[in-house]
């Protein structure tokens, strides 16, 4: 068996003439040691008898983009930005609302990992789509994907390999992630919040992050926005982005439009939508024919407004 690693550089071709080299050698496969097998005549291989192997990977982006631009390549290494593989570890979810489920789905569905998630309240719906969704993996031979609801936050620290923030931002939940919090989750976990920035002790990640080298965070909010806690900025392990997550032009012309329409339909009394989960009607069809309720009052109940019966 050849398994051809590449030096620094270009990777060495191979075509009939190694092939018949290897074959030659008693050599029984040949394996790639990348995901691109361009540098492969597959056909000689395969004319030779020998199977052709490569090996299906992704990675550490932003450092390595850093990297690339400040001229610092010198030639593919096989250990250069090594990062983790998610399939079939576990994400952790803190708030299971909108889009934590949304992005619960995401990466259960995407790479495959199980799910363990903490929210006062249970996402029936979610889970019930997750364990379908185990049972489809079941039924193609590969390993199925499982959901569990823990009762408390501390569960979901210690048990996943990736936690993401979803939880609204009230007494409850801010600095929700603090010193003590940080230290319960795996020294290679990530963690990641694009809920509102004071549900995490900034300084107390930034403190996390230096004493973790390990250890990662993506945000798009901070406690103190638009400012950074001191120290920030200067950790490699950190991934921080201006408060972007709703940043798609289909997103922001719908919460525009949302943001009008709740003016416009109070303004003309009409009642209040009956099923804020599902603000679709008002986003998806054209102004001229948008529901005849307000998309979305979150003290309808407290005011005693009138709740649309349907359309
Ligand atoms: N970064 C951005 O641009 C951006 C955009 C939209 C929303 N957000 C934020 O994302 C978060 C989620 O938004 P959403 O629309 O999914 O809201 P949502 O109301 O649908 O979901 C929030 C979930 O958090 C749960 N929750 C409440 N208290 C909790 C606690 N103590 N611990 C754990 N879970 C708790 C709720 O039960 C609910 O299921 C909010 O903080 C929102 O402000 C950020």
């Amino acid at each position: 068996m050849y398994c051809s690693q590449r030096q620094q550089g270009e990777p060495k071709d191979w075509g009939s003439e190694l092939f018949e080299a290897l074959k030659a050698a008693g050599g029984k496969a040949y394996s790639n040691y990348a995901v691109g097998y361009n540098n492969v005549k597959v056909d000689e291989a395969t004319k030779r008898g020998i199977p052709v192997g490569n090996t299906p990977a992704a990675r550490r982006v932003p450092e390595a983009d850093v990297f690339m631009r400040a001229g610092k390549y010198q030639g593919w290494l096989p250990t250069l930005f090594i990062g983790n593989l998610l399939q079939n570890k576990t994400v952790g979810i803190i708030g299971a609302g909108r889009i934590g489920a949304a992005y619960a789905r995401m990466m259960v569905e995407g790479h495959k990992m199980n799910l363990v998630y903490f929210d006062p309240y249970p996402n029936t719906k979610l889970e019930a789509y997750i364990r379908m969704y185990g049972e489809l993996l079941r039924h193609h031979g590969e390993p199925p994907v499982a959901v569990r609801r823990v009762d408390t936050v501390e569960e979901v620290l210690q048990e996943a390999d990736v936690v993401s923030l979803h939880c609204n931002l009230d007494a409850t939940t801010t600095h929700l992630m603090n010193e003590a919090r940080l230290k319960m989750m795996k020294p290679n976990a990530v963690l990641i919040n694009a809920a509102r920035g004071p549900v995490i002790e900034e300084a107390a990640l930034v403190a996390h992050l230096k004493a973790n080298p390990e250890f990662r965070c993506g945000l798009d909010v901070f406690e103190h926005e638009p400012a950074m806690a001191p120290g920030l900025a200067e950790c490699p392990n950190a991934v921080i982005v201006p408060h972007i997550a709703s940043a798609s032009f289909w997103t922001r012309s719908g919460m525009a439009t949302l943001a009008a329409a709740n003016v416009a339909a109070t303004l003309s009394g009409h009642p209040v939508w009956s099923k804020p989960d599902n603000i679709a009607p008002f986003i998806e069809r054209p102004l001229t024919s948008l529901p005849a309720a307000a998309p979305s009052i979150v003290n309808a109940k407290q005011l005693g407004l009138t709740i649309a019966d349907d359309e």
